[in-house]
């Protein structure tokens, strides 16, 4: 088991109606908040007007339009200005993951004199942000409960996974009743990026029977429990389970003390999202599988077989190659049986910039340190087999 050094200081408050702890929550941080947003769901579901009216006592700025995928422009560079000219205390973020991930990097943009993307690109070290609390409406990203933020800059096809431990949510608020309006195709892309989070820790060198057993119940759960949230968007029980499983999926913890493995399909998509605009569940659950196919070798057979037998319950006395294969296929049919378009052709994606996307992803995702080193060729191949 290798060393590590872990901690997530985010609180959580879970629960049917948790929101009503959100002034208690905000009050010692300060009484100017930026509210943040997207594209008018939270207004939707009440969500926009209960916060109002919780927070009457407070001075609030709004930051509103956050779209999927993050931009910097404007999203991250007017939420700065708004804090900076508005002297905020704190920020609250009201939607799904993208509008969560701004947020983080407006917090650290806000203590920061220069250019933002100075710290995205990690050209500089934050040494402040703002406190965030969140309500998260998606169940997905696990954002809430991480110290990251994706951002997409469109003008040089980037995307930046941005991490810093100054922005972990001080509180995130989760009420699986405010994910009943989620979509049909957006629940899908939850579970796929859940379920990714999870593969992307448990197929490693270096794991333990503990961190395993964590990660085949997660998956075990997002599949089952996902599956009830597309045929029943308001079962609360599944909705509840499918929202905790996402939050536990991208801060570390099903993977403490493995050897780290490069996360190589959040790599890869994250290049597709940033050429392309495509929702992030999707394109992991287009490139996962045949990543799986990609890497399968003798070096990796056994991790696949323990993934079959214990994940898919695939009969363990089959012989290992067999078993390897029909689990990779069971990910696919199931991604496919959630309604996930499985051709990155559907997502309008052809093979027009496929050379440029590989080389990008090369050049800047290191996925040659991967549990499975990946070359510019192999990640060529990879997207190639998923047109
Ligand atoms: O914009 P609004 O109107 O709010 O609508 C959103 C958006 O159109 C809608 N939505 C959210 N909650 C809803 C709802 N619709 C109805 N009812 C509700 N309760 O859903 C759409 C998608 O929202 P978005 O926030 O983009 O989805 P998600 O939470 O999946 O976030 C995706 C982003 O997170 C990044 C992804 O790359 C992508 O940019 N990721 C962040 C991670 C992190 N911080 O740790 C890790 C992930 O691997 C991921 O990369
Ligand atoms: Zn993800």
């Amino acid at each position: 088991m290798q060393n590590f050094d872990y901690m997530t200081p985010t609180r959580l408050i879970f629960g049917r109606d948790s929101i009503v702890k959100l002034p208690e929550v905000m009050q010692p941080l300060g009484k100017r908040v930026l509210l943040t947003y997207g594209g008018g769901s939270i207004k939707k579901i009440g969500l926009y007007d209960r916060v109002k009216e919780l927070l009457k006592c407070f001075e609030i700025t709004e930051l509103s339009g956050i779209q999927p995928n993050p931009k910097y422009d404007p999203s991250v560079l007017n939420g700065v200005r708004l804090c900076k000219e508005n002297d905020i205390d704190v920020i609250l973020a009201v939607g799904g993951g993208s509008v969560l991930d701004c947020s983080k990097a407006i917090a650290a943009g806000a203590k920061y004199d220069g250019d933002p993307w100075d710290l995205i690109s990690y050209k500089v070290k934050a040494q402040a942000a703002l406190p965030i609390v969140d309500i998260i409406t998606l169940a997905a990203t696990g954002s809430e409960y991480d110290c990251g933020g994706v951002i997409s800059r469109t003008e040089t096809n980037d995307k930046i996974g941005y991490m810093d431990p100054l922005l972990f949510p001080v509180c995130s608020i989760l009420d699986p009743v405010y994910t009943f309006t989620v979509s049909r195709k957006q629940t899908a892309a939850g579970i796929a990026d859940a379920m990714n989070h999870t593969m992307e820790q448990y197929f490693a060198a270096d794991t333990t029977l503990l961190n395993d057993g964590f990660c085949e119940s997660m998956l075990k759960s997002l599949m089952e429990n996902g599956r009830k949230c597309i045929e029943n968007p308001e079962d609360y029980t599944a909705r509840a389970e499918m929202m905790l499983a996402c939050t536990y999926g991208c801060n570390g913890i099903l993977s403490l003390g493995n050897s780290p493995s490069g996360w190589p399909c959040h790599g890869i998509e994250h290049a597709l999202s940033a050429y392309y605009d495509i929702t992030h569940g999707e394109g992991l659950a287009i490139i996962t599988p045949r990543w799986m196919k990609h890497i399968l070798s003798e070096k990796t057979i056994d991790r696949f077989v323990k993934y079959g037998t214990n994940v898919f319950g695939i009969d363990a006395t089959l012989p290992k190659q067999e078993i390897a294969e029909k689990a990779i296929e069971a990910t696919y049919q199931f991604f496919e049986s959630i309604g996930i378009p499985m051709h990155l052709r559907e997502v309008g994606i052809d093979d027009s910039r496929i050379d440029e996307m590989a080389h990008h992803i090369a050049v800047n995702e290191g996925l040659e340190n991967a549990y499975a080193p990946l070359t510019e060729q192999d990640i060529k191949e990879i997207l190639m087999a998923s047109l």
